[in-house]
């Protein structure tokens, strides 16, 4: 039974106001509270197959529109597609877990003896809960791992480039719509490798 400390909740009953500032006091009978709080978070990677490409399409779509639209003044679906699946390289390409639901992906491949993060989308609903940092710190670690170096280009309105910023990375070219970032490991230990 609930006492009055206690709190019965499913998770669509979660806002993400209450997510972010839950009280202690809150004990979770359904599920695990450490789950609900995204502090414990299981993600794995999964190599992509063919049958993910609409998956693929779909997350890129979804959460790349607004930032491609606001550079190029406009959205062409039609040439938005083709360009994505064109350069799609599926065995570069992650789909990404998060507590078994399959939430973004990422496209890494080697290019010239240097590892590029092409593409990173989690699907909107679970941005923002730490899901990117903690892939992005495995590519860090892999790439140091490997000794290569890791690259990244960032459309400069989009403000994941904070992020990328928080993790270590530093723009080292700029183009009219992009920044191109270069992990410099400054901040490794705030990245959480090395
Ligand atoms: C960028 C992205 C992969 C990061 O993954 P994530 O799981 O959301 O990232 P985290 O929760 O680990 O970190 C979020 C940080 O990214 C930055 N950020 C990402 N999206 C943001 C947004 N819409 N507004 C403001 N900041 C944003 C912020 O620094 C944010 O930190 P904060 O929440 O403390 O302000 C994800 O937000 C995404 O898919 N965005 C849309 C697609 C995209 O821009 N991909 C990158 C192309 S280079």
């Amino acid at each position: 039974m609930a006492d009055s400390k206690t709190l019965k909740v499913l998770p669509s009953d979660i806002t993400e106001a209450v997510r972010r500032d839950l009280p202690d006091v809150v004990e979770w009978e359904s599920f695990d509270k450490n789950m609900v709080l995204g502090r414990v978070r299981e993600i794995e990677l999964r190599q992509t197959t063919a049958d993910d490409v609409d998956f693929l399409w779909d997350t890129f779509r979804i959460s790349m529109k607004d930032y491609i639209t606001q550079t190029r003044g406009e959205w062409n679906e039609q040439r938005e597609e083709s360009q994505f699946r064109h350069q799609l390289d599926l065995s570069a390409a992650h789909v990404i877990r998060s507590n078994n639901l399959e939430v973004g992906f990422i496209m890494a491949p080697i290019k010239d003896g240097a590892r590029w993060i092409h593409t990173i989308c989690i699907v909107p609903e679970h941005q923002r809960k730490g899901i990117g940092t903690e892939v992005l710190r495995r590519a860090v670690a892999q790439a140091r791992e490997q000794k290569i170096s890791l690259y990244l280009s960032v459309l400069k309105v989009n403000p994941a480039r904070r992020l990328y910023e928080r993790l270590g990375f530093g723009v080292i070219e700029e183009t009219k719509h992009h920044f191109r970032m270069k992990f410099h490991g400054a901040s490794a230990s705030e990245a959480g490798v090395g």
